[in-house]
């Protein structure tokens, strides 16, 4: 019976909050989002001044990624976690702890470990934008959602590395700017990307941008030199085998990169 009032009650408040213009911008997204996540997109809306969100990206596991166009015509990437499965809620833990910006952060229940990821990600985004990598412009967090600038043209996105390699017009020099990028993430933002593969580098404008920066961690995390170990070994191995380039040596470019890792 509470519960129904209060539902009731809530309804109420709702229906005065949020004006049917910003319902009309959900409608792509209310089917997918809980109650929650709207709350926070409602925020947003107002704050970024939003006037339309088109239908998602991508349909990932934990994340879907949706193109939203500003009252200034600008477009943002809204990237919005949904859940986690029990399978990555056990593997984010090794990217979060020890890392000494996360510590003394409560996590109490999944959803604020879905909070934190967001943040965590927005955060290595300033870093990395900050220390000149090629990444989308961090924008904003709140909750489970994350606005970057967009990456494309009119809401369409720039293709992945992995579906345009063949298209590539100096597919060498496009190798040497996804190490300079490498170089600048480890040395500058003193990051380690631990997700980089041809999946996770857009090409646009004939450069890359990196994305997907949620489990990059501090050069100080203990694993961070194995996540490195990874990060080169994926690229290398695309380049030489997909690609069909000539690459540096994997020793060689993790020997320069481990350098950058102390302090
Ligand atoms: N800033 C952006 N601008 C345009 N498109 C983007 C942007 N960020 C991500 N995307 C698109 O959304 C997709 C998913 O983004 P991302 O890789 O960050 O999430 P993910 O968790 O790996 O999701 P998935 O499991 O679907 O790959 C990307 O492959 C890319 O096509
Ligand atoms: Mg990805």
């Amino acid at each position: 019976m509470e519960d129904l009032l209060d539902r009731e009650l809530k309804q109420k408040v709702d229906s005065r909050r949020f004006k049917e213009k910003d319902k009309e911008i959900l409608e792509t997204v209310e089917e997918v989002l809980d109650h929650f996540t709207m709350e926070i997109l409602y925020d947003l809306i107002r704050e970024l001044r939003i006037k339309k969100i088109l239908g998602a990206i991508s349909s990932g596991k934990e994340a879907r990624v949706f193109p939203a166009l500003s009252a200034s015509g600008e477009y943002y990437a809204l990237k919005i976690y949904l859940t986690f499965t029990r399978e990555f809620k056990k593997s984010v833990w090794k990217y979060i702890l020890g890392d000494p910006r996360f510590e003394g952060e409560k996590v109490t229940s999944t959803k604020s470990l879905i909070y934190l990821w967001c943040k965590k990600e927005y955060k290595n985004l300033v870093k990395m934008s900050e220390a000149g990598v090629s990444v989308p412009k961090p924008t904003a967090h709140k909750g489970n959602v994350l606005v970057m600038s967009f990456v494309g043209e009119n809401g369409f996105p720039a293709p992945l590395l992995k579906d345009y390699y063949e298209e590539l017009e100096d597919p060498e020099g496009f190798y040497m700017d996804v190490v300079n990028n490498m170089r600048l993430i480890t040395c500058k933002a003193k990051l380690v990307h631990g997700d980089l593969s041809e999946y996770n580098i857009m090409v646009w404008r004939n450069r890359p941008v990196i994305i997907d920066v949620s489990q990059a961690v501090h050069v100080s995390h203990p694993n961070a030199l194995i996540f490195l170990l990874s990060d080169v070994r994926n690229i290398n191995r695309f380049f030489k085998e997909e690609v069909g380039i000539d690459v540096i040596s994997s020793e060689e470019l993790v020997g320069e990169l481990k350098q950058c890792m102390g302090t």
